[in-house]
């Protein structure tokens, strides 16, 4: 933004005022008379705007939608955790989701809270250890699965590599042997055309549902392909309560009322979890290869560890607790590249954050990416990939300072599950190739739904024997 239209704003976490201060008006960034700009490059506009607000709450005045945004992790922790009730998954990005996945665990309200009670055991830590072996056998299948670029050296697409490991991953965990692997493939497309088709919608959250937008008749496609891939499967689970996988469980369980769970409401929170867990994992392993071309030390450290935990071996349960350096790597890796790079909310009451008067009905972005690029939590480099930041001994930072799984009562239910599976999709990969990138200069976002690099990247993978 233009610095007539923004003096750096007084935030009131570095300047903390008396308490009975009268609520500011949030500074307003009038982006709409550098459209075309933000249309070219929204990802500078976006950090330009974050880095000016330094912090403070401020408005971005997009015409008729004007979003506010909330950036230090004291507001973010209102906002998402003390004061959660008054925020709520309404309006922008969430209605059109909910047309996908339903109103349960991707929603708001007694029907999220009913889906939450009952898959918060499910993803607790203890099932999801037992869900290891399984991870890790999937994991090493999938990651055989570029043997022949090994053998042939022809480059392939690095984000759709990274997307069939995840879905083939949480396919796995999800539906067990229950869906072919054709079937497979059309959910894992379905869900992905369903998620860039969103994108008109998401850009004009004003537009009423009866206007037909680019993307919509596409979006229906994808919505009917995924009731054809999963309402059998959950009638098949119906009669197979030892099938070991999320949708055979979810038949097993009761509901508030101890009655068994509806079709639609298993069909809406496995397809809810498998769209909230698929495209995220996918691009945070996409872009941790980013990371590693432009970061080689820390490459040359990663494959050191892997080499002498893993060496030759196929990476299982067993080795996850060694891998601490690789751990430090994905979590770095979620700091500068958060696939959910926003996290937006409606207001269901007026309140004031970060000394800002917000009216009702007002729409609020949370964004981790900027969170995790403030100097004032991150520090002068904040832009530097260093995963030593997550090293046990450092001192922790703010709990909302890092928050690629958002948090409060929505924190993601699996990020226990994804730091297991980039943790053996990293010892795979590296245990077996040298992977490199084949593409010059630096590699910017883009801002989807999700995170994505802004071109397709080719790998190429030689044998670590080669
Ligand atoms: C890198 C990988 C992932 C990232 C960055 C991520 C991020 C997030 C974020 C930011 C939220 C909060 C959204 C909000 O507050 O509105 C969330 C919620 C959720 N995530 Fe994840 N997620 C990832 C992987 C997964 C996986 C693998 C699963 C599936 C098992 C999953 C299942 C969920 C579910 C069910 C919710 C909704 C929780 C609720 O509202 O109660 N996520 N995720």
């Amino acid at each position: 933004m233009s610095s007539s239209v923004c003096q750096q704003p007084a935030s009131p976490h570095s300047a903390p005022g008396p308490e009975t201060a009268p609520p500011q008006r949030a500074i307003s960034f009038p982006v709409y008379r550098r459209l075309a700009r933000f249309a070219r490059d929204p990802l500078t506009e976006f950090e330009t705007i974050g880095g000016q607000a330094n912090g403070a709450v401020v408005r971005l005045n997009l015409g008729l939608f004007r979003p506010y945004l909330v950036t230090h992790p004291d507001d973010v922790q209102h906002v998402l955790s003390d004061d959660a009730g008054r925020y709520m998954r309404e309006g922008m990005l969430w209605k059109p989701v909910h047309r996908l996945t339903g109103n349960g665990i991707s929603g708001d309200g007694p029907p999220w809270k009913a889906s939450r009670e009952v898959l918060r055991p499910v993803f607790a830590a203890r099932h999801v250890a037992a869900l290891t072996d399984l991870l890790a056998t999937t994991v090493n299948e999938a990651v055989d699965g570029l043997d022949d670029h090994a053998t042939t050296g022809k480059p392939f697409d690095v984000a759709d590599e990274m997307t069939r490991i995840a879905d083939l991953v949480l396919g796995r965990a999800f539906f067990g042997g229950g869906i072919s692997a054709a079937d497979g493939g059309r959910l894992g497309r379905a869900v992905a055309v369903a998620f860039t088709s969103l994108t008109a919608r998401m850009l004009l959250p004003f537009a009423p549902s009866w206007m037909p937008l680019p993307g919509d008749s596409a979006f229906r496609r994808a919505v009917r392909t995924v009731d054809e891939v999963i309402d059998p499967l959950v009638t098949q689970r119906r009669h197979q309560p030892d099938a070991g996988d999320v949708v055979a469980l979810l038949c097993q369980v009761r509901n508030e009322a101890g009655q068994p769970l509806s079709d639609r409401r298993i069909r809406d929170d496995v397809v809810a979890m498998y769209v909230a867990g698929t495209e995220t994992t996918a691009m945070a392993l996409t872009w941790l290869w980013v990371a590693l071309e432009a970061n080689p030390a820390v490459a040359a450290k990663l494959r050191a560890e892997v080499e002498q935990v893993v060496g030759d071996a196929r990476p299982s349960a067993a080795h996850l607790p060694q891998l601490r350096y690789t751990r430090m790597v994905i979590q770095e890796v979620l700091r500068l590249y958060p696939s959910a790079w926003f996290i937006p909310r409606t207001m269901l009451g007026s309140d004031v954050v970060g000394g800002v008067r917000l009216p009702a009905g007002s729409t609020v972005m949370v964004s981790p990416y900027l969170t995790h690029r403030l100097p004032s939590v991150w520090g002068e480099d904040s832009h530097t990939f260093d995963p030593e930041r997550f090293a046990p001994e450092r001192a922790k930072p703010h709990r909302f300072a890092y928050l690629p799984f958002a948090g409060g009562p929505h924190q993601c239910l699996g990020s226990q599950l994804f730091m297991i599976e980039a943790q053996l999709v990293v010892a795979a990969m590296l245990s077996r190739y040298r992977p490199r990138l084949r593409d010059d200069g630096p590699v910017r976002p883009q801002l989807a739904v999700t995170l994505r690099p802004d071109r397709q990247l080719a790998m190429t993978i030689a044998r670590e024997n080669q």
